[in-house]
């Protein structure tokens, strides 16, 4: 039984495309989820850190009436063009090209003007920053979102997470991917929400998504690369069994 009521995600039934789309857990719904628990508010302006292709950030323009500043540095890693290219694009599909841009930038260095925005929302990014710049290059990050929220502006911070608990020791192979291995990556809430706060943000709210488990499951049955390599995540999912794995949610403010 599902722990949160989506309304507005429900409209896009599509699996298959919203999982080549998105990257990670939770795809639309995942969107809804922060939205909600942000409080977004139309005509806000938010930054959205590592949009990937961009569709949360279409759907978050168009379903919320937000203006939004999708910031992705990488490039696909099949095509090889800019990940914001994709987000200009899919901008025009879905008619919010006028409510969104799209600039191939990450943090900690997004040059933006400080406390510009009302809302800073980042899913499934920053945590792979632990391993290519450790928890201090993970806490400049956050400091940057600091930085560039206004006061009183919310930061919705979605990541894949672990539960309060050690890593259980048959999961370990399985955790220890290659390049972004999950095992480095996750960290648990308490963990995350402390380095937001000594980002200098206050904590709004912080826990475990109450649909994480079926967030993963849709993840390993649609999304591409799992569907290409059955046996990396949709295996580590499967042998976790809701054990160790999770996705957490942080959000907070910039108080005034
Ligand atoms: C797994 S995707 C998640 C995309 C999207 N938020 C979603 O949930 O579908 C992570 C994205 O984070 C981006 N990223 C990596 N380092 C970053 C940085 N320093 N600043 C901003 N984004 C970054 C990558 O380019 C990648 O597209």
């Amino acid at each position: 039984m599902s722990g949160f009521n989506y309304e507005k995600s429900l409209k896009y039934s599509d699996l298959d495309l919203i999982y080549e789309q998105c990257s990670g857990p939770g795809g639309l719904k995942l969107a809804e989820f922060m939205a909600v628990k942000m409080g977004l508010v139309p005509g806000g302006r938010m930054l959205d850190v590592g949009c990937n292709r961009g569709w949360q950030t279409c759907f978050l323009a168009k379903e919320f009436g937000l203006n939004v500043v999708g910031l992705d540095p990488w490039l696909d890693r099949i095509s090889g063009e800019p990940m914001v290219e994709h987000l200009r694009r899919n901008a025009e599909e879905w008619g919010v090209e006028q409510s969104v841009l799209a600039l191939g930038l990450g943090v900690p260095e997004t040059k933006l003007a400080s406390s510009s925005f009302d809302y800073v929302y980042s899913t499934t990014a920053l945590e792979m920053i632990r391993i290519t710049d450790g928890p201090t290059g993970y806490l400049d990050c956050l400091k940057e979102v600091e930085r560039v929220l206004k006061p009183g502006g919310i930061f919705g911070l979605g990541e894949p997470m672990h539960l309060e608990r050690d890593l259980p020791a048959d999961l370990e192979p399985y955790v220890n991917q290659t390049e972004y291995p999950w095992k480095e990556c996750f960290q648990s809430i308490s963990r995350t929400a402390s380095a937001v706060e000594e980002a200098g943000l206050a904590i709004v709210e912080a826990g475990y998504a109450p649909d994480a488990d079926q967030w993963w499951r849709e993840y390993a049955a649609h999304d591409p690369f799992c569907k290409e390599k059955p046996e990396e995540d949709p295996k580590a999912i499967e042998v976790d069994g809701g054990r160790w794995v999770s996705f957490g949610y942080v959000i907070a403010t910039k108080e005034t």
